[in-house]
Formats: C-alpha cells, sequence, structure tokens
C-alpha cells in the first residue's frame, strides 16, 4: 500500500494519526508492504526529515526526490536484500551533479538547523493564516498543515485562482493544489518576517478577490 502521509498534489492534507497507525498495524498483519511517498513531504519539509516520523510508524518502503534532487527508493533489506538502496529518476536528473546537490541540501539542513527553523517558522505561519481565515470566514475554509507544508483551502476553486495569479502579478510565487488549494510551501530557510511580507501579499489578493 502506498500512501503519503501529507497528500502533496491531493491538497496539503496531513493524514489523521489513527489512519497511518492502522494501516501500519494492517500492513504487518498480512504482510503487505508499506511504502510512504515522501517526495513532497520529505527531507524537512514538514520540520522532520520525514514525516511518517511524526506518526511514530516505520515504512517498509519510502520515496525520496524533489528537494533531494534524485529520485530515490528506500526499501528494508527484508523486500530488498541485494540492495542497499537504489537512485532512478524523474524528478530530478539523478546524474553526479544532483547527487553532490542533494548531499549539501542535507548537510545545510543539518548545520543550519533548519528542521526546527521549519517547525517553529510553520507554527507561526499557521497562527497567521488562521488569524486570516477569522478575518475572511466567507472565502477562507480551512489552513492545515505540518511545519512547512501548508494548505490554504478557499470555499471556491474561483478565490484560490484569483489569489495565485494576483499573488505572483504582486511577485509572491504559491501554487495551487487539490481543487481549491494554495499550498504554502516557503524554503526551508525561510524566516518570520519574509512570511510577514508574504502574508501581507495574501491579505492584499483576498480583498480584491
Ligand atoms: C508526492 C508525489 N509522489 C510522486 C510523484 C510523481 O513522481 P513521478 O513523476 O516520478 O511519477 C509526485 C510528483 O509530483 C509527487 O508529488
Amino acid at each position: 500500500m502506498l500512501v503519503e502521509c501529507v497528500q502533496g498534489e491531493g491538497g496539503y492534507r496531513p493524514a489523521g494519526r489513527k489512519f497511518i497507525k492502522t494501516v501500519s498495524k494492517v500492513s504487518k498483519k498480512y504482510g503487505f508492504p508499506l511504502i510512504i511517498d515522501e517526495i513532497q513531504s520529505g527531507l524537512g519539509r514538514t520540520g522532520k526529515w520525514w514525516s511518517f516520523q511524526h506518526y511514530g510508524i516505520t515504512p517498509d518502503i519510502m520515496t525520496s526526490a524533489k528537494s533531494l534532487q534524485v529520485g530515490a527508493t528506500v526499501a528494508s533489506n527484508k523486500y530488498d536484500p541485494n540492495e542497499s538502496g537504489a537512485v532512478s529518476s524523474t524528478w530530478g536528473g539523478g546524474h553526479r551533479i544532483d547527487m553532490a546537490v542533494g548531499l549539501k541540501m542535507i548537510e545545510v539542513i543539518e548545520k543550519e538547523k533548519l528542521l526546527k527553523n521549519a517547525e517553529i517558522v510553520g507554527k507561526y505561519t499557521m497562527k497567521k493564516l488562521n488569524e486570516l481565515k477569522e478575518k475572511y470566514p466567507t472565502k477562507i475554509s480551512d489552513i492545515r498543515g505540518i511545519g512547512l507544508m501548508i494548505g490554504m483551502e478557499f470555499f471556491s476553486k474561483k478565490y484560490r485562482d484569483l489569489v495565485e495569479l494576483n499573488a505572483f502579478r504582486c511577485g509572491l510565487l504559491t501554487m495551487g493544489c487539490g481543487v481549491k488549494t494554495l499550498r504554502i510551501a516557503p524554503p526551508l530557510i525561510i524566516n518570520k518576517d519574509e512570511i510577514g511580507q508574504g502574508l501581507d501579499v495574501i491579505e492584499f489578493c483576498l480583498k480584491r478577490c
């Protein structure tokens, strides 16, 4: 079974703890592998290296890509006794320069304590976005996420698309996901002031849609 602990394209939607725990238990009981897709949620995005670490489970197989620069699949020995890991690639070139960049990414996240930053700035962003939700209760329907993987859901796709387009015109790049959600996924080095500037742009766009 292949699961995202925090859905990416599906709308930046964290799974419930009970759901993930149950899936893990059932996979062990019936002996099928649990594959956690960390392609969007991995490498520190949620404030831990991997999103499954928020759920207290260990997958049998996991995938990583995007921030890692190379597409990688890691499986427990049980499933792949002759391989210590496999690098394949659609999301990332997978050549030596990509691998060097991916390695550097890991070093920088460690050295600059970016997991902690994602956790702290993520909480701050959620708080501020929830204030916006209170202020615009007919436009924003939900704020959810973990760390710096945050979804801002609107009551209609029209509002979402307008905010996305107008924010872009103001120089703020966001991206839609799901049906009517805006993804807030800034770089892990972002600080509270920079988040504040981005949120000012979002509010400016909200007022006008
Ligand atoms: C969470 C997640 N998993 C998997 C993929 C797909 O990767 P691929 O293009 O290698 O099938 C993506 C691509 O956006 C993704 O976001």
